[in-house]
């Protein structure tokens, strides 16, 4: 989740200050490399390189820069490994032109092709260079500016924000399409972002801008038109109230709450990426003709990967092992070999466990493929095949949208070896947003009711199961209660003799399990249990349980998945309720690189 800033005034100015904040104020999003250009005398001067903004800013002198324009880029790779040429901003063919951009072109890889063929200096395998490219196809061919980039807008598929200048020029042009652009008026200056905190410091009156316009800037006034036709937008200029800390919370008041609330967003994105990754056709030939398959995880990851062979066998018929990465050291490594395939799952591409198993499996022969957050950690560089989750930085040490994108990217991977079409996913972030929205309210009731409960079990069967372990670890790491996730049908066998007046049990239930569902609600309700189940609208759970937080209609796969979000949305309150902050629970760490 890269970000993206740019500054204009009419006159020649120390800009290099005032970019190197912007891009402090950004990094709160996450980024691996910084950038910055500043356009003089008809003049571009551009700085990037890998690293935290000081250190770039120190090694390249990035404070130094003066210009009457500027732009400041901080780089979260997707396309191209985290590099100096692949940093942003780019420059066109002639460096007459320069622009940045936050978000994901998906058709990255043959738009470059195509401008490379066009005669174009291709220089880097970054999106956001495709983004500059794609202007100049329109400029050569004589286009006036605003023209050239309400073309390019159609040609860049995906979902990002971008900024672009001429070196001959007295402005900035930028344009959104599926990420947050806001502009800035100050006095003597405009700007535009990728989001508020850059922005809140040097102004408060500001214009968002929405999908399909496109924004010129001039240092007295900015005019926004459509990408359509180029018609004038009129955009009433808004007086922005929240604080600093606010806006980097997205005017949530904990990270965990804005990331729970992002999920629809980068499930759109993530399905995007898939569409277009280049790694996905080689990688599902390989899933295919596995002797043996294995996901491998830990934490938060290996539920995502238990669900995903849950979905392997019920859409696909095909049979994926999922396993604790320690474990498959233990237990597997010994009788694995070539012919066998492994999935790596992990948000950070850095826990030790997993390294230490993909090692295992790599000395063993076994073909070692993955899934991860962060692109040029050490998972994505040791695997020869890996698949983007695309979820932009995860602050909060529970995960959740990085969650629910492995998930994603698992049904996606069934519906493909299944044979089926899945632009029917696309329906799947409309249902988490329709989820968020339905449950808010009672889920938060919920979580006032079972605020000082100090045990609490979380039931799931078949999809849900894996489902019922994260919800439990959600309420584990952010309540610090005793929160056990099981099979549904296994708490007859032992746990049953807990139970006692009051106690709180939730069950997930798909809607083909409902009969089952019923029968353990039933015996633990007659043992005094207090029942909450997720579930579809069903008559008969209403009936026999309690509380019932409803979710929208589904297919089974889907339905498990949309049961997180109320869980997620309960240990968020819960935790709040008890007074801790769940974005940094006591005793964890987001990313653990030691055994
Ligand atoms: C830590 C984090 C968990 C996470 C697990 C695996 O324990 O606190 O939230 O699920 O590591 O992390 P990974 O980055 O590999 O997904």
């Amino acid at each position: 989740m890269c970000g993206v800033f740019g500054y204009v005034t009419n006159r020649d100015e120390a800009l290099g200050p005032i970019l190197v904040e912007a891009a402090r104020r950004l990094t709160y999003r996450g980024y691996d490399s910084v950038g910055a250009a500043t356009f003089r005398d008809g003049a571009i001067d551009l700085r990037k390189d890998v690293g935290k903004v000081d250190a770039v800013a120190e090694r390249h002198g990035l404070r130094e820069m003066r210009g009457s324009r500027g732009i400041a880029q901080l780089r979260w790779a997707t396309f191209g490994e985290p590099s100096q040429v692949n940093a942003q901003p780019h420059l066109d063919s002639s460096g007459r032109m320069c622009g940045a951009h936050n978000g994901n072109v998906v058709n990255n890889v043959e738009l470059m092709a195509e401008f490379a063929a066009e005669g174009m200096t291709v220089r880097s395998q970054n999106d956001g260079e495709s983004c500059v490219h794609a202007v100049e196809r329109y400029v050569r061919r004589g286009e006036a500016p605003i023209d050239a980039i309400r073309h390019a807008y159609d040609d860049l598929e995906g979902d990002y924000a971008f900024v672009i200048g001429q070196a001959a020029d007295d402005r900035l042009y930028a344009f959104k399409k599926g990420s947050g652009l806001v502009v800035g008026i100050g006095d003597g200056f405009t700007c535009v972002s990728s989001d508020l905190p850059s922005i809140l410091p040097l102004t408060r009156r500001v214009v968002r801008l929405r999908d399909g316009e496109i924004v010129t800037l001039w240092a007295d006034r900015v005019e926004v038109r459509s990408v359509a036709d180029g018609s004038l937008v009129d955009r009433p200029v808004e007086q922005v109230t929240e604080s600093m800390d606010a806006a980097q919370k997205g005017g949530y008041p904990h990270f965990m709450a804005k990331e729970i609330h992002e999920q629809p967003q980068v499930a759109r994105e993530l399905l995007h990426l898939l569409d277009a990754s280049a790694d996905l056709a080689p990688m599902l030939e390989r899933l295919r003709d596995a002797r043996n398959l294995y996901f491998i995880a830990c934490g938060t990851s290996y539920h995502a990967a238990m669900l995903g062979s849950v979905y392997l066998a019920q859409l696909a018929g095909r049979v994926a092992i999922p396993v604790l990465a320690p474990q498959f050291i233990a237990q597997y490594a010994p009788a694995v070999g070539p012919g066998d395939v492994g999935v790596f799952v992990s948000q950070s591409g850095e826990t030790k466990d997993v390294l230490n198993a993909l090692e295992a499996a790599e000395r063993r022969g076994m073909a070692s493929f993955g899934l991860a957050n962060v692109v040029g950690s050490a998972l994505t560089r040791a695997t020869s095949l890996c698949l983007p989750l695309g979820c932009g930085f995860e602050i909060s040490v529970p995960a959740t949208k990085t969650f629910t994108n492995q998930v994603i990217a698992f049904l996606y991977l069934a519906y493909r070896l299944a044979g089926r079409d899945t632009a029917a996913l696309a329906r799947v972030p409309e249902l988490m947003e329709a989820t968020i929205e339905s449950v808010a309210g009672q889920v938060e009731a919920l979580a006032a009711a079972l605020a000082d409960r100090d045990d609490l079990y979380c039931l799931g069967y078949g999809a849900t199961y894996p489902i019922a372990l994260e919800g439990a670890l959600k309420l584990k790491e952010v309540t610090y209660a005793h929160c056990e996730g099981m099979l549904s049908t296994e708490f007859k066998h032992g746990p049953l003799s807990a139970v006692s007046a009051g106690y709180p049990i939730i069950f997930a239930a798909g809607p083909d399990d409902v009969p089952l569902i019923i029968s353990g609600i039933n015996e633990v309700k007659v043992r005094g249990a207090r029942t909450i189940t997720i579930a579809q609208e069903d008559a008969r759970l209403r009936a026999n349980g309690d509380d019932l937080v409803v979710l929208p209609s589904a297919d089974p796969q889907v339905s498990a998945l949309l049961a997180v979000i109320p869980l997620q949305l309960l240990a968020y309150h819960i935790s709040v309720r008890r007074g801790f902050d769940p974005d940094f629970p006591r005793n964890l760490s987001k990313t653990l690189t030691v055994d």
